[in-house]
């Protein structure tokens, strides 16, 4: 009996969050939450926070607190502290007090978003949540911990974008990279060529006549807020010089040409204009995002700048510049292009095709996404670019979860599986080492649309392997098992059922 007794009260339990904490202890107590239980604020600037616990409280638990600068125990405090860190957050808790403390408003929304799944799994007994106290004390592994929606392929609109940050600042995802144009749609609306968003968004991938749609700039701008009430920032990619097809049924006087298979697909690197018309679109778009970032995309351009050679503006420009083959002229475009972007103070992002130039390193950040080209990823981290890894397997969320699956992309046999995703670790890849691992800004998931048509397949592609994305972008490895996550995952699918999310189950076979 002792024996079993003892085996009970020494069982460590898992700690029921996700991304799973840098630490935390289970504390033998319940906090009583109800009605009456006051958020209590140390200080002004935490508001923010405070607001976010009370908003989700009441839509996750059905519970309405009230914010007050003082108020008796029990209660739920948060507080300024000397912790180093923007996101390093610290959660105590007893039966008496939850207290939530961080360097800033960030911090200690993480410590908000960490009670808040602890009270997503709580029982109810009479009018209380019984939440379990823990004891946690958290930072993130890393600082870019992104998700990418193509939604040129196939559009899904500000609700469905919304829904998503919203499981993004659940998960602690903190970037949302948001793939705007391609050759199927342009998707925002530029306001000195409006043609880009009236004629370019017409269409998607599987239905080329499907009415435009497009987000006007005051979309954008709400978005760019709800997302920044979540600590996310929103990053738009405008794609160049490839991929340019719907700007250029637009705007045909800027097309550089294309190929059989990818008509109208690049912009023209021989003409002035193309420049000028460009940076004018930029312009407008960092004016939309705070973020201070631009992705270029710089991917792919050899599908279709077949006509570029014969051309004869582009003739002349390699005469003048002394460029010798086409992809120097596409190395001269990106170079234009990014000086625009560094003069608008603004970082250039691009795909990891840019990684062979010479750019400024404190102001670019490359994606990684060629998984079978390790060598990208080799000459991205000699040139000291600060990276973030995206590579199609496991980081591809078109790619299909099972082996079972037929609908979405395979590499020969290989796939993205939950496991895979949660698995992944930089420091297996070749070329990275204890010097250059400090260049790894983070990893980010990528979802390309091509075969994700509506909402309901976005979110089978999407739940849960974002969750596992979480946890490899936040956790640390130490802290990181299979067998928990999945534990914890099972909990959370309860949740995706009360939003009615039509997620994978990789666990019912
Ligand atoms: C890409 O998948 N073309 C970046």
């Amino acid at each position: 009996m002792l024996a079993l007794f003892q085996v009970g009260a020494n069982a460590q339990h898992i700690c029921p969050v996700i991304p799973q904490p840098s630490a935390s202890t289970e504390v033998p107590a319940f906090f009583k939450l109800n009605k009456s239980t006051a958020i209590v604020v140390d200080d002004e600037s935490l508001l923010p926070a405070a607001r976010y616990l009370q908003k989700q409280l009441l839509s996750q638990n059905k519970i309405a607190l009230a914010i007050q600068a003082k108020a008796k125990s029990p209660h739920i405090r948060l507080s300024l502290s000397k912790k180093a860190g923007a996101e390093s957050y610290q959660l105590e808790m007893n039966a008496r007090e939850i207290h939530i403390s961080g360097a800033g408003n960030q911090a200690v929304f993480y410590g908000v978003i960490s009670l808040l799944q602890l009270t997503s799994s709580a029982k109810s007994s009479q009018d209380n949540l019984l939440v379990q106290c823990w004891n946690i004390e958290d930072r993130p592994a890393y600082s870019w911990r992104g998700l990418m929606l193509d939604e040129s392929r196939h559009f899904f609109g500000a609700d469905k974008v919304k829904f998503i940050l919203n499981w993004m600042a659940f998960y602690k995802l903190n970037r949302f990279h948001w793939h705007l144009t391609d050759e199927p749609a342009w998707r925002i609306e530029i306001k000195s060529y409006p043609r880009l968003a009236l004629v370019g968004g017409i269409g998607s991938y599987t239905n080329p006549y499907a009415p435009a749609q497009f987000y006007t700039q005051e979309q954008v701008a709400e978005i760019v807020q709800y997302a920044a009430e979540r600590h996310i920032t929103v990053i738009p990619e405008i794609d160049m010089p490839g991929h340019a097809t719907a700007a250029n049924n637009a705007y045909p006087q800027f097309s550089g040409g294309g190929s059989e298979k990818h008509p109208e697909f690049t912009f023209h690197p021989g003409k002035e204009s193309t420049y000028s018309y460009l940076t004018d679109i930029l312009r407008e778009v960092n004016a939309l995002f705070p973020a201070g970032m631009l992705h270029l995309g710089g991917d792919e351009v050899s599908f279709g700048n077949d006509k570029w050679l014969a051309d004869p503006d582009v003739k002349s420009l390699m005469a003048r510049k002394r460029l010798k083959t086409v992809q120097e002229v596409e190395q001269y475009f990106m170079q234009r292009m990014a000086d625009s972007v560094y003069a608008m103070n603004a970082k250039l992002l691009a795909w990891d095709e840019v990684a062979g130039m010479n750019l400024p390193k404190k102001e670019t950040i490359v994606f990684w996404w060629r998984h079978d080209k390790p060598q990208q990823l080799q000459t991205t981290l000699d040139k000291g670019y600060q990276t973030v890894l995206c590579p199609r397997i496991p980081f591809y969320f078109d790619f299909v979860q099972d082996s079972t699956h037929s609908l979405g992309r395979k590499w020969n046999k290989a796939y993205s599986g939950l496991q895979d995703v949660y698995d992944f670790k930089a420091a297996n890849l070749p070329g990275v080492n204890s010097s250059n691992q400090k260049q790894i800004l983070g990893v980010q998931a990528n979802v390309w649309t091509e075969t994700i048509a509506d909402n309901y397949r976005l979110d089978y592609m999407l739940y849960p392997r974002i969750a596992a994305l979480a946890e490899t972008a936040w956790s640390s490895n130490d802290k990181k098992s299979y067998t928990s996550f999945a534990q914890n995952l099972k909990q959370h699918f309860l949740l995706y059922n009360n939003e009615r999310i039509n997620y994978f189950n990789p666990f019912k076979k």
